[in-house]
């Protein structure tokens, strides 16, 4: 688009930046600093069975920052399709997607800060002539025996004042912290503690398995200058939500790995890794804090005719766009719809998109010309898409159509269900299982009623896993292993698998962390993370405390609390795992601990878990230890089972 600024003397020409531009941009750029581009990994990961998508440029690339030596080399640099089904909640406003393409360059035990965040920064104001001004930073302020990232702040204070702009470094560590100080003129470099620049695949360091690398990051934020909203805090600083500031790039300085006993140590070799939204950066050379007026959208946007005016609308198209380009991408990498695991993320994608596309467009030519939108964006740059147009055409139509012959039936069936004002976990089963409704269509509908859904997340998770064979991590992000069935026996052992874990975590010590698991009717198999094969006495000591808690005849109690409140409890959770912001929490023992007094919590276990489980543990009867192996570098596999029924 061109704007044209008329004045007697001289015409300003503003040309909106498209996105193919910052992409070649940024790596054509690193090329030029000796990088080896790469080709975009699939959306489909690897090797990688911690998590269902590849969502950062990053994953598969773990070996390498590990000390692999990558064969091409130690400097790399591409743009990686990415996709994050947690995110599907948030999309709908003018900053979030599920799908977006990550910018990324890497030094595998190569260059440092000094040159990555000069680099990033000559990158961003000079190619894509952000203003300096614009521009505000994060770094590491510390946290338990982990150092403040003090050489950043001197090399941001350093280039800014290149600019000739007063680079004032605060110290906030928390996000509660900067709302409560805000930001005076002058303050431009943000310390925050671990929950805002510590990076690692498992987040805060406390949650991270042993062997796996993290370290302290570096953030750029761009300031649209509009105005702060109260409602995300009562002052703006660069980690508020309000809308005034966008994340546009993160410079992870990787150095350490997690030890065994709690504590990190340095890896062989210092990485970056850097990450930064292609839609973001795109978005902020454009002074635009709205990433839905980035090219694709906006050609996606001229095939539906978008209203700019009514912020419902424009919400419902946003999540059609993004759903519709996201599921472009997976069937292109070969992920079809279905009842279980990615498959059933791209089905609920689409049955969302469906849903909001149905009022107005019973007539299906705009869904012909925004798929097409999509692929013609991404003409030249990933020829798969191109290559699978017609599978993809035919795939998401077909999707639309079985879902449309069922929507208006369920809808009436929904309407039926909230006359008393309220909804079930039942309610939202049965309206998948009659009319196809993923639980995200039913969540939106009954938002739109004014119904409340406190903890309901948890609750349809629930009877969704009693019923379906349907991976639980479809909505949770990750999947591996689980309950086989939910018999009897099945369920025994699933609450044996919960006292396993903590006995192994008392023997072996507290980093013990649940790698996977798989439980059948014959046996459980649990997947955990730790370095050295346990002894036969080490074997014998677990065993007898798993037995000792079910002759205590200990009760097993399911909550619902906020995902914080559990995380503060440190509720067990596996490894990679996303979960939704309310969750089912199950402990052996009554946790009358609170978030305020951890320290008063009495359970013997508590851990992040959808069920089903005894009600006390005496049901469970005599357990034993069948098989401790190793399954991996650093990981080792136990299996147990019951002595008798
Ligand atoms: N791994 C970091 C991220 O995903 C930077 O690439 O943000």
């Amino acid at each position: 688009m061109v704007t044209r600024c008329n004045s007697a003397r001289f015409i300003l020409l503003f040309r909106y930046m498209e996105s193919a531009e910052v992409r070649k941009k940024f790596l054509e750029f690193f090329k030029e600093r000796g990088h080896t581009i790469l080709p975009s990994a699939s959306l489909v990961p690897e090797n990688d069975s911690t998590t269902l998508f590849t969502g950062s440029g990053m994953q598969p690339l773990v070996p390498y920052l590990l000390g692999q030596p990558h064969p091409a080399g130690k400097r790399l640099a591409n743009s990686q399709k990415s996709f994050r089904a947690e995110d599907i909640d948030e999309v709908g406003d003018n900053r979030h997607t599920t799908f977006f393409e990550m910018l990324g360059n890497w030094s595998f035990g190569d260059y440092w800060k000094q040159e990555q965040l000069p680099w990033l920064f000559e990158f961003l104001t000079k190619e894509i002539k952000l203003k300096p001004e614009n521009l505000y930073v994060t770094v590491f302020s510390g946290g338990k025996d982990l150092a403040a990232d003090n050489e950043s702040i001197e090399i941001w204070k350093k280039l800014f004042a290149t600019k000739k702009i007063p680079t004032e470094y605060i110290e906030v560590n928390t996000e509660h912290e900067a709302s409560e100080k805000g930001m005076q003129p002058g303050q431009r470099i943000f310390g925050y503690g671990v929950e805002k620049n510590w990076w690692s695949r498992a987040g805060l360091p406390s949650k991270m398995p042993a062997g796996e690398p993290g370290g302290p990051d570096s953030e750029v934020f761009y300031d649209f200058g509009t105005p702060h909203d109260t409602k995300f805090g009562k002052k703006c600083h660069p980690n508020c939500d309000c809308g005034r500031f966008l994340e546009i790039g993160n410079s992870v300085f990787m150095e350490y790995k997690k030890k065994a006993d709690g504590t990190f140590e340095k890896l062989k070799q210092r990485n970056v890794d850097f990450g930064g939204g292609l839609e973001r950066i795109t978005a902020a050379s454009n002074n635009d804090p709205d990433i839905f007026h980035v090219d694709v959208f906006k050609k996606m946007s001229e095939a539906l005719a978008v209203d700019p005016n009514d912020e419902e609308a424009l919400r419902k198209d946003r999540i059609i766009f993004d759903h519709i380009r996201a599921a472009v991408f997976l069937i292109a990498d070969g992920v079809l719809p279905s009842n279980k695991g990615r498959g059933y993320v791209v089905r609920k994608t689409l049955r969302r998109a469906a849903l909001f596309s149905r009022a107005a467009k019973t007539d299906r030519a705009w869904l012909k010309k925004v798929i097409q939108a999509v692929i013609s964006s991404y003409r030249g740059v990933y020829g798969d898409i191109e290559a699978a147009a017609d599978n993809i055409l035919k795939t998401i139509s077909g999707e639309f159509e079985k879902f449309s012959a069922t929507l208006d039936e369920g809808l009436k069936e929904f309407h039926k269900r909230i006359a008393s004002g309220k909804i079930t976990s039942k309610d939202a089963f049965d309206l998948y299982q009659s009319y196809g409704f993923p639980w995200e269509v039913t969540k939106e509908l009954a938002q739109a009623a004014g119904i409340l859904l406190i903890g309901m997340d948890a609750g349809f998770e629930t009877e969704f896993q009693k019923h379906q064979d349907i991976s639980r991590t479809a909505s949770a992000g990750t999947f591996k292993g689980g309950l086989a069935d939910h018999s009897e026996r099945t369920t025994r052992l699933h609450t044996a698998h919960h006292l396993l874990l903590r006995a192994l975590q008392i023997v072996l010590g507290p980093e013990v962390k649940q790698r996977g698991s798989n439980i059948t009717s014959e046996r459980l198999r649990l997947d955990f993370a730790y370095d050295g094969k346990m002894t036969d006495e080490q074997k014998k000591k677990v065993e007898k405390i798993v037995n000792d808690k079910i002759k205590e005849n200990m009760p097993v109690i399911r909550s619902e609390m906020s995902r914080e409140e559990a995380e503060k409890l440190n509720a067990e959770h596996e490894f990679g795992q996303k979960y939704p912001d309310r969750v089912s929490v199950y402990s052996i023992g009554p946790m009358s601990a609170t978030v305020q007094n951890p320290e008063f919590a009495e359970a013997f276990s508590i851990e992040f878990c959808g069920g089903p489980h005894v009600a006390r543990t005496g049901e469970i009867g005599p357990f034993k230890i069948v098989k401790e192996e190793a399954v991996s570098a650093g990981v080792r596999r136990i299996r147990g089972t019951l002595d008798q029924g």
